[in-house]
């Protein structure tokens, strides 16, 4: 009779344990996939979508080797909240007709170009750097050509995105 009496509470004990370990268990794993989708967006890489730069029918009537800056609002999503981001594009358009869509950036150390007329050339005014119409480096210290924005046509609208289409890992600064 004593022994059956001193073993009750401890059994009881035991099994309120047992309980509460199991409402615990149950309890995280409700909660796992509920945190996941509440915090998911802060651990998400930036959500790029796609941005009007213009009219295709537009940008075609552009004299040919005469760049124009066209500004460009992205839209990217980080985290909860949309941030827009003015950049600018180059259009250019070649004897062809074909268009080139170059970041304005120097590919040096990323200062903004300026298009000389009279030289025919985009002049960097930090350290001297200059490209041809098309891009490519014509002096000073930049190591590469204009970057090209990633770019599509849709239903006669161009479309662009805030990275470079030569290296899409590295975004639009
Ligand atoms: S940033 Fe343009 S030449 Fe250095």
């Amino acid at each position: 009779m004593t022994k059956s009496s001193e073993e009750s509470p401890s059994r009881r004990t035991f099994m309120m344990v047992v309980i509460g370990l199991i409402s615990a268990i149950v309890g995280v794993a409700l909660a796992i996939p509920i945190l996941g989708e509440v915090l998911s967006p802060l651990f998400k890489k930036r959500d790029i979508v796609w941005s009007e730069l213009g009219k295709v029918s537009d940008l075609e009537n552009i004299e040919p080797l005469v760049p124009k800056f066209v500004p460009v609002y992205f839209r990217v999503k980080e985290g909860w909240t949309v941030n827009t981001l003015p950049r600018q594009v180059i259009v250019v358009k070649d004897i062809t007709g074909k268009l080139y869509f170059f970041s304005n950036q120097c590919t040096h150390l990323g200062c903004p170009l300026h298009w000389m007329p009279a030289r025919q050339k985009f002049m960097c005014p930090c350290h001297g750097g200059m490209f041809n119409v098309l891009g490519k480096v014509v002096g000073g210290p930049p190591p590469r050509p204009l970057f090209v924005w990633v770019h599509k046509i849709e239903n006669g609208t161009v479309l662009i995105q805030n990275k470079f289409l030569d290296n899409p890992k590295e975004r639009g600064v």
